[in-house]
């Protein structure tokens, strides 16, 4: 239909320019919805009751039901907290690392404890814009370096949860946490 054919746009204007309204309209609602979803977890975070979210202050988590090559999520303090069995091959590929290939260069030994290092503890929260990685089921993606991976803008973590391809700018934040026994460990 040509631009000058009678139409019956009851004054909304010509119907390229309506679809195209419409186009712009899914984009802006598209990205909106991105937006959303990459600041979800602090929005939820700040909904918490704060009593609930101090009575938290400090848990326990028993790793027994933990196999090696699977992680578990917690909640501490309104955060998730990554609770990961390595296996071997994990550690050894977690400490063979030179630092200099490290965008925050940190020893695998100073984010694991002594004589625990088939364990590693992380916070479960990107350090780029806050979402949520994959990785703790085997089934999961986990990236190149096989730790985690971050669907929000492409972040990867390896097995110690240090960054190894931005967007996001550091490591993965170690919680205060504390071997009880060999088999539980008390976050916070
Ligand atoms: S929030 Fe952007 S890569 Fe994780």
């Amino acid at each position: 239909m040509s631009a000058t054919a009678p139409t019956h746009d009851h004054g909304h204007g010509p119907e390229l320019a309506g679809g195209k309204r419409d186009f712009l309209k899914l984009v802006a609602s598209a990205g909106a919805v991105i937006a959303i979803g990459a600041i979800a977890w602090p929005l939820i975070d700040s909904m918490n009751p704060a009593a609930d979210v101090l009575a938290l202050s400090s848990i326990e988590v028993d790793l027994t039901p933990i196999v090696a090559g699977s992680g578990i999520t917690v909640a501490w303090r309104g955060k998730p907290v990554f609770v990961r069995h390595r296996t071997d091959k994990e550690i050894k590929e977690a400490q063979d690392v030179p630092l200099g290939q490290l965008i925050e260069p940190e020893a695998d030994s100073a984010r694991v404890k002594a004589g625990h290092d088939q364990w590693i503890i992380v916070i479960g929260i990107c350090t780029h814009l806050g979402c949520i990685p994959l990785g703790n089921k085997p089934t999961d993606p986990r990236g190149d370096w096989g730790g985690w991976f971050c669907p929000c803008h492409g972040s990867q973590y390896d097995t110690s949860g240090r960054v190894r391809h931005g967007p996001a700018p550091l490591n993965l934040t170690l919680p205060p946490y504390a071997f009880e026994t060999d088999t539980k460990i008390k976050v916070g």
